[in-house]
């Protein structure tokens, strides 16, 4: 296993900074077939199967749960008033005074399931995202993909003018440009740049308000490879793999910061709801 991601990694690098001798055909052959891709992917994107992850949300969320017995519906703050979910998701990641932290949305739900419901940290994150396997998503992801569709049609608004925010979207910054790990690498080693692509994958410019447009849309999302529903958190993680870096640990403030980086660089990008990435 090891040693295939090894090699993924190394051929990855081997077509990023290559002979940028990259020929001519082949760019046009690329261009075709990711078009091609992209025409397939919007046409799926209609009937999109994480609706059906939306509506277990939405049944979650209502439902009385948890050690406490306690529904998130009455008790579960996402930052406008307790019941009070639509554009919530957009002005995530924000500062919650009763946490004292900045949260994204998938860390906000955790904190309530935790504190509000009773359920244990350690249980939730034993498992938080959907493996090649499962037959269904985790409760956090349908709850997740829930309150993300409650934002459909809105802009991307995270509140730079909070301090505690502020001080968050630096740090977010300064990890997307940290180099370690056995290859150096950054985020930016891969998103710093324009028109970067390993395999077919477009990699988006997270710095400019497009590419982190192009990073935040379309999440949550239900992934075409292995037929699984995913949040952001699982793609920080994904990409912390892909870097080379130990995976961060659930819902870290690493994470959260990363997100705010990202979110906060969208914002006014109008949110489309959970979407279908490949
Ligand atoms: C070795 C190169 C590499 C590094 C380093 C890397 N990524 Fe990625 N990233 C990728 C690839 C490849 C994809 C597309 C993967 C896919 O779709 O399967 C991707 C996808 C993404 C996406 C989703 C884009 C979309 O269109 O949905 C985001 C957001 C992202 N990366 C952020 C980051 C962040 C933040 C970091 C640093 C923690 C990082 N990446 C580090 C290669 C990398």
């Amino acid at each position: 296993m090891r040693k295939t991601l090894l090699g993924s990694v190394c051929a990855a690098l081997g077509l990023l900074l290559g002979p940028i001798a990259a020929h001519a055909q082949a760019e046009i052959d690329h261009a075709k077939a990711a078009k091609e891709f992209e025409k397939f992917r919007a046409e799926m994107e209609d009937s999109n199967p994480a609706e059906l992850n939306e509506l277990r949300g939405e049944e979650l969320w209502h439902a009385k749960r948890g050690p406490k017995n306690v529904s998130l519906a009455e008790s579960c703050d996402l930052g406008l008033g307790i019941g009070k979910l639509e554009g919530a998701y957009v002005q995530m990641p924000r500062y919650f005074q009763d946490a004292d932290a900045v949260m994204d949305a998938e860390r906000r739900i955790v904190w309530c399931m935790v504190e509000k419901q009773g359920f244990k940290f350690e249980d939730i994150a034993k498992k938080p995202f959907q493996g090649p396997n499962d037959t269904s998503a985790p409760d956090i992801t349908n709850l997740v993909m829930y309150v993300a569709g409650l934002s459909r049609g809105k802009p991307f608004a995270v509140d730079l003018k909070h301090p505690k925010v502020r001080e968050v979207y630096e740090l977010g910054k300064e990890v997307a440009q940290y180099r370690a790990g056995p290859f150096d690498f950054a985020c930016n080693t891969c998103h710093g740049a324009e028109g970067k692509r390993i395999r077919m994958q477009d990699l988006p410019k997270i710095s400019t308000k497009e590419g982190a447009a192009k990073a935040v849309l379309g999440w949550p999302a239900w992934r075409m490879t292995g037929g699984v529903a995913l949040t952001m958190q699982w793609r920080m993680n994904d990409c912390f793999r892909q870097q080379r870096f130990p995976e961060p640990k659930y819902a870290s403030d690493t994470i959260t910061a990363l997100l705010t980086y990202l979110t906060a660089n969208a914002n006014g990008v109008i949110y489309k709801g959970p979407g279908i990435k490949r």
